[in-house]
């Protein structure tokens, strides 16, 4: 039985028949080859989500000109001898019964690196917001060179094999910079009004489809709205949008804002519901009557099935739940949804990564992505007794691959819950996905076999008589407390208390520490009406605005009015005062009737020595080892299981 009849349809345009409606949306890797040709790691990927079963398959980031890459190793269309790899793609994606588009790609000013060679061009001469770096303008002549090689590329990717082309219209590169003012101030043909920002699209529209012929499908990626101030909105671009149509435009996938935009909108942090961007779709649909791609923060199938029921867009696009979980759509149709892993949106390992330069493509909460081509796929060649200590992201993801590769695992929790600090991370506004994870995570490994064993603290006594092969320390850390007079008052109290529940927030608050605990814990508390000082020692907050979540938290407690006080430290705290200390002299605090530790975590790995002495072969990961973000508490744990 069809259980989502509405996704799970076909779809056909032009030459292009699709099995069903979900599309796999462009998503950059960095896993490409550094002169541009498709690498193991780069088909690994593909295939791997090739076999999740979407009706659609964009690649990603494809470069048509050697002037127009974003990232380092971006793939490159600006040549013939890369017709060969791109064909390994699209024939990956056929073997796996789907269809393949190759996105068209020019980053024009957004490219670090071509910024920093002082190699990046763009309609004008004006800053990237993204990277604060200049561009050159771009020439007349140039302007031809490109949409000549927008052309060649395309037909690059008809000999390739691929079934649709993208042109990529959106996210503030080359094609946005010409439509929005904010980057064009020409005074040629290709600036001043609408029709002569638009003129740049619409010839690398008209030079594509001259090179696929008329039945070749094309899809326009566009921003709808630009989502910065002083940026274009749905209203200023809809009397162009027909002559896109007419210059070649086959499918219009509905995106939005910039790389600039703040709060990272164009690949949404958890703050954003799913399918929060449906509307723009749906308004893209009844403007120019072309079938639409909706996308924006899907991660559960029946939500996709019930907009396309609607008749609010033809096809989904699933970008970061296809890392999370590729195999999605198959457990969807299988109707055991719950198995899914789904992306929460937290950016660690795809977006955030790629844009702050720290590699190729991964995802902070499955360990498989972009690493496919060394993930053990077959048991281990040893079953081994293991012991996991601590049930954190770390621990859990440790104790689940284990059990995958057929290790015999016992996993152990002093504490009665299990999920460690994702348990208190999924109580700070907008992070209950978070806690979802975690249940994803026990219920997964109790799948596996993995034997849970609560309340119970591993001693040296344990491990003499339990005598397990191998021990993954994940014990996490713990909170530190600062050496401040005042400092065992009962006005004080630190951060997980609150956030667990235990300690209720109080009215004047003062929190020590402003790092993302800190900030997260201000938020909740801000958000049940404290009112909030926030000191933290560093000159400027350790939580970076660039960063989606980062921007939503800034934003929302400057609403809620919270005071943040950097380069200031506490002298010291009295029954219902805080002393500061700040550049300009002290400051008296006064009422005050909490002080919120959060000043950050030191390693709590007491077993350490015990194994060493005992010779155990043992891993020590995530917190435990230094306490750091999750990616890496799930990066590591992945890694010990794999190393057993
Ligand atoms: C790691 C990563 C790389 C991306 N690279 C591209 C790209 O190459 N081309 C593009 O048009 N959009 C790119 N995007 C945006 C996605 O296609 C998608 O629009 C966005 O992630 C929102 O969809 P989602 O909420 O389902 O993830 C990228 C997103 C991520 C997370």
């Amino acid at each position: 039985m069809n259980l989502l009849p509405s996704l799970f349809s076909p779809f056909k345009i032009k030459s292009l028949e699709l099995l069903n409606r979900a599309v796999m949306p462009p998503m950059g890797t960095n896993l490409g080859n550094t002169d541009g040709t498709v690498s193991g790691a780069n088909l690994a990927y593909i295939k791997r989500r090739a076999r999740g079963g979407a009706g659609l398959i964009i690649t990603e980031i494809t470069s048509v000109h050697p002037s127009g890459s974003a990232i380092p190793n971006e793939l490159g269309a600006f040549h013939d001898q890369f017709i060969p790899g791109l064909g390994k793609i699209a024939g990956a994606v056929h073997a796996a019964g789907g269809k393949v588009a190759l996105q068209l790609h020019h980053a024009g000013r957004e490219s670090i690196y071509l910024l920093r060679e002082k190699k990046a061009i763009a309609p004008s001469a004006i800053r990237s917001l993204v990277f604060g770096l200049t561009p050159r303008e771009i020439t007349r002549e140039e302007i031809q060179e490109i949409i000549t090689a927008f052309g060649t590329a395309a037909r690059r990717g008809v000999e390739a094999g691929f079934d649709a082309v993208e042109v990529h219209g959106a996210h503030g590169y080359l094609l946005t910079q010409f439509l929005s003012t904010l980057s064009n101030k020409r005074e040629d043909e290709y600036g001043g009004s609408l029709s002569n920002r638009s003129r740049f699209i619409i010839e690398v529209l008209q030079e594509v489809r001259k090179a696929v012929g008329p039945d070749f499908p094309i899809s326009l990626r566009l921003s709808v709205e630009e989502c910065i101030e002083g940026g274009y909105t749905f209203e200023d671009i809809r009397p162009i949008l027909p002559s896109f149509v007419q210059a070649g435009a086959d499918i219009l996938h509905a995106s939005l804002g910039t790389h600039g935009s703040p709060g990272g909108i164009t690949s949404a942090p958890f703050e954003f519901q799913p399918g929060f961007n449906v509307w723009r779709a749906k308004k893209l649909k009844e403007e120019v009557g072309l079938p639409v791609i909706a996308v924006g923060r899907f991660t559960e199938p029946s939500l996709a099935n019930e907009v396309i029921a609607r008749g609010e867009a033809d096809l989904v696009a699933f970008g970061r739940q296809f890392l999370a979980d590729p195999d999605f759509l198959i457990k969807a149709r299988e109707g055991r949804p719950e198995d899914t892993l789904k992306c929460i949106a937290c950016n660690q390992g795809c977006i955030e990564r790629l844009m702050l330069g720290e590699g190729k493509i991964r995802c902070a909460i499955n360990p498989e992505t972009g690493q496919e081509i060394i993930y053990p796929q077959a048991p281990a060649g040893v079953r081994r007794q293991v012991w996991v200590v601590g049930s954190g992201p770390g621990g859990l993801t440790a104790a689940y691959e284990a059990a995958r590769l057929g290790h015999q695992v016992t996993l152990f929790e002093k504490e009665t819950e299990m999920g460690g600090q994702l348990r208190l991370a999924s109580k700070a506004p907008f992070k209950d996905q978070y806690g979802n994870w975690a249940s994803w995570l026990i219920a997964q490994a109790k799948k596996k076999g993995v034997i849970l064993r609560t309340d119970t603290e591993v001693t040296g006594d344990m491990i003499s008589e339990g005598k397990p092969e191998v021990v993954i320390l994940a014990s996490g850390g713990e909170q530190i407390r600062p050496d401040i007079p005042g400092i065992d008052l009962p006005l004080v109290c630190d951060a997980w208390r609150v956030l667990g529940g235990e300690v209720a927030p109080g009215r004047h608050v003062v929190v020590i520490g402003g790092g993302l605990v800190g900030m997260e814990t201000a938020d909740y508390i801000g958000q049940r009406g404290a009112q909030v000082t926030l000191v933290e020692v560093l000159k400027r907050s350790p939580v970076l605005k660039i960063t989606s979540h980062g921007y939503m938290l800034h934003k929302r407690l400057k609403e809620a009015k919270c005071r943040l006080l950097f380069n200031t430290s506490v002298k010291k705290i009295d029954d219902s005062s805080v002393t500061l200390l700040m550049e300009g002299g002290e400051e008296d605090l006064s009422p005050v009737d909490q002080v919120i530790i959060a000043v950050g975590l030191k390693p709590r790995n007491e077993l350490k020595e015990i194994l060493q002495a005992k010779k155990i072969r043992h891993f020590i990961i995530g917190d435990s080892l230094e306490p750091r973000r999750i990616i890496e508490a799930t990066e590591e744990g992945a890694r010990a299981a794999w190393n057993l």
